[in-house]
């Protein structure tokens, strides 16, 4: 198989693209001729060796595959059943053919592209644990997200919106602004050129944002806490910016609002039963047409440095794909 291999750490373009060795299958395990794989923000940070977990080199990147079982050792999972897996994300995703666990694998229906499956695990995960399990989202609540075009962001304001949230989201310029409405948002503030908090205060008649998603960090989760509601929740699952913002505990306090941090990676070995019902959830909601991903461009494996570094620029939308 060819693969993409990290020996060192450091930049995209110091990946190499090689002639791997085919891992031999421990049982219950299957091999994935893989059709298409989702470029994740956290990619460029763990082959920079920057990530909060540090693979063992050399590795493969990549948090999600979508493809054909090329091979099996799980009777669960037959030769020739079309699946979509979480990976670690570090074990073979920019690959030809990707190994994982057959119970890791969910089957896709006939009606499902490998490009849609892809690009609705990690992020979609998330953002649903994120929102029902740890925020309690109700209908009727104000949702607000930041960075909505992103691919955290744009599955979010689906999700949020498919809850009966109200949204609002933020993003960088008109046309991400735009992608927001047309994904469910009720407003969108393009929050480089407006004070985001003031406008979220006066939509909801002083009320505030009963639900906080935000993936950005910095200054955009200091101001989140001047128009967060009270008994308000603000979600922590990313700095996109680059800066983590040290909150008040007296600021929670005084203003009664839970901080809440969401990391899907442990989820994966403390609860994977939440991953996997957050999962059918989502393919439910996706078979009804109440959400549909972002799939916004679709590269040749070859390209997966290019990839990854549109992805880290701010420069894409929704999610990006390799294919093999
Ligand atoms: N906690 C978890 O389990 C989990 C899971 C998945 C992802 N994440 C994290 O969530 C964050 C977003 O992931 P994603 O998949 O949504 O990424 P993405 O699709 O690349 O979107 C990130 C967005 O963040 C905004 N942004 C603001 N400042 C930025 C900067 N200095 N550089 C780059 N982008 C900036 C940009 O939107 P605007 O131009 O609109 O500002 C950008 O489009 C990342 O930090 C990622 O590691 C966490």
């Amino acid at each position: 198989m060819k693969a993409w291999r990290v020996h060192a750490f450091g930049p995209p373009d110091s990946m190499a693209f090689e002639d791997v060795a085919d891992p031999p299958l421990d049982s219950g395990e299957v091999r994935i001729a893989v059709a298409a794989c989702a470029v994740n923000f956290p990619d460029a940070m763990l082959v920079a060796g920057t990530f909060q977990i540090t693979p063992a080199l050399p590795f493969t990147p990549g948090f999600v595959v979508a493809g054909v079982v090329a091979e099996s050792r799980d009777p669960a999972v037959p030769v020739g059943t079309r699946v979509a897996s979480t990976l670690n994300g570090y074990s073979g995703g920019y690959s030809t053919h990707s190994v994982t666990a057959g119970s890791r694998c969910a089957t896709l229906s006939d009606h499902t592209p490998a490009t849609d499956a892809a690009a609705l695990g990690l992020t979609y995960q998330t953002c649903w644990i994120g929102l029902h399990r740890r925020a309690r989202l109700q209908p009727g609540e104000w949702l607000l997200v930041h960075a909505g075009a992103g691919g955290i962001g744009s599955a979010a304001i689906q999700l949020g919106a498919a809850a009966g949230a109200r949204v609002i989201a933020t993003a960088g310029g008109r046309d991400k602004v735009e992608l927001c409405r047309t994904l469910g948002a009720e407003v969108a503030i393009d929050y480089t050129t407006a004070d985001f908090a003031g406008q979220v205060n006066e939509i909801t008649a002083g009320h505030g944002a009963d639900v906080i998603l935000d993936s950005v960090g910095g200054d955009v989760l200091h101001r989140s806490t001047k128009c967060v509601a009270f008994e308000g929740r603000i979600l922590v699952v990313g700095f996109s910016s680059g800066q983590p913002f040290p909150l008040r505990a007296n600021h929670m306090l005084v203003k009664n609002y839970t901080v809440a941090g969401l990391y899907w990676g442990t989820y994966i070995s403390a609860r994977p039963d939440a991953l996997v019902s957050a999962q059918q959830e989502i393919d439910s909601l996706y078979q009804d047409k109440r959400i549909a991903p972002v799939v916004s461009d679709c590269r040749p494996l070859t390209d997966a440095p290019a990839a990854m570094k549109s992805v880290s620029s701010r420069a894409t939308v929704g999610r990006v794909l390799l294919i093999p």
